[in-house]
């Protein structure tokens, strides 16, 4: 009981450093991409990279620790629940790639600025949007806060994602 309480305190504190991590990232590629100039901070990026990989590792645990406790086996809708998280994190994981590898090939130029792109980075902002969504309960949860503050996490988070999307959109398109 104790092993599986650290295993989702840890999980709690990596998501909540990813969370702030990606939410300032996104916040600064879309100044920088209004603003256009390139950060000399990239690689800094691959360090968020790196603790999403402990994040999954991590999540690998606690999903397997709740699909085997005996003391209070998980019902049919947590089961579901913790498939939703994997299917949101796996599909959040492919637009990252995509979002990498368009930087890549096309530039920062063709692959933030123009149409196409802009859809990639609004999709990208939709995708993490559910992603937490959905892992929000677990969050306050894991790290011990109460659970009033789903709703108020749930619309901070879309109001980034909103902003990140329709900046996207709007400068691609002006
Ligand atoms: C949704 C809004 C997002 C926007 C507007 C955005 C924007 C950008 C920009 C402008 C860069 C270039 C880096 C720079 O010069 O500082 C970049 C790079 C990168 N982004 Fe994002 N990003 C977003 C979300 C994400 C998310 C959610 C992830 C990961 C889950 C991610 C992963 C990366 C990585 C790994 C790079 C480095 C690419 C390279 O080394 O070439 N981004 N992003
Ligand atoms: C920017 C990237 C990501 C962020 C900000 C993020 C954030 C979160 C948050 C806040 C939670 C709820 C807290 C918790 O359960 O500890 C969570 C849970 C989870 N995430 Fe992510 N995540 C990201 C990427 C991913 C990826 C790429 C995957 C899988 C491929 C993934 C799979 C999961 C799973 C399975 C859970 C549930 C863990 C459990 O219930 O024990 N996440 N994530």
């Amino acid at each position: 009981m104790r092993k599986r309480l650290d295993m989702r305190f840890a999980n709690g504190v990596v998501s909540a450093a990813i969370v702030v991590f990606f939410l300032v990232h996104a916040t600064l590629g879309t100044l920088l991409g209004l603003v256009g100039f390139l950060s000399p901070f990239t690689w800094l990026v691959w360090v968020g990279v790196v603790l999403i990989g402990v994040h999954v590792v991590l999540s690998i645990f606690t999903s397997r620790e709740q699909l085997t406790d005996l003391e209070r086996p998980p019902s049919p809708r947590k089961k579901r629940h913790l498939v939703l998280k994997w299917a949101t994190g796996g599909l959040l994981a492919l637009v990252a790639v995509a979002h990498v590898v368009a930087i890549r090939l096309f530039g920062m130029s063709v692959a933030l600025s123009t149409v196409t792109g802009a859809l990639l980075t609004a999709c990208l902002a939709v995708v993490l949007a559910v992603h937490l969504c959905v892992g929000s309960k677990s969050l306050l949860k894991d790290l011990n806060i109460s659970r009033r503050y789903k709703l108020a996490f749930r619309l901070v988070v879309c109001a980034f994602a909103a902003f990140f999307a329709i900046s996207a959109l709007v400068g691609a398109i002006l």
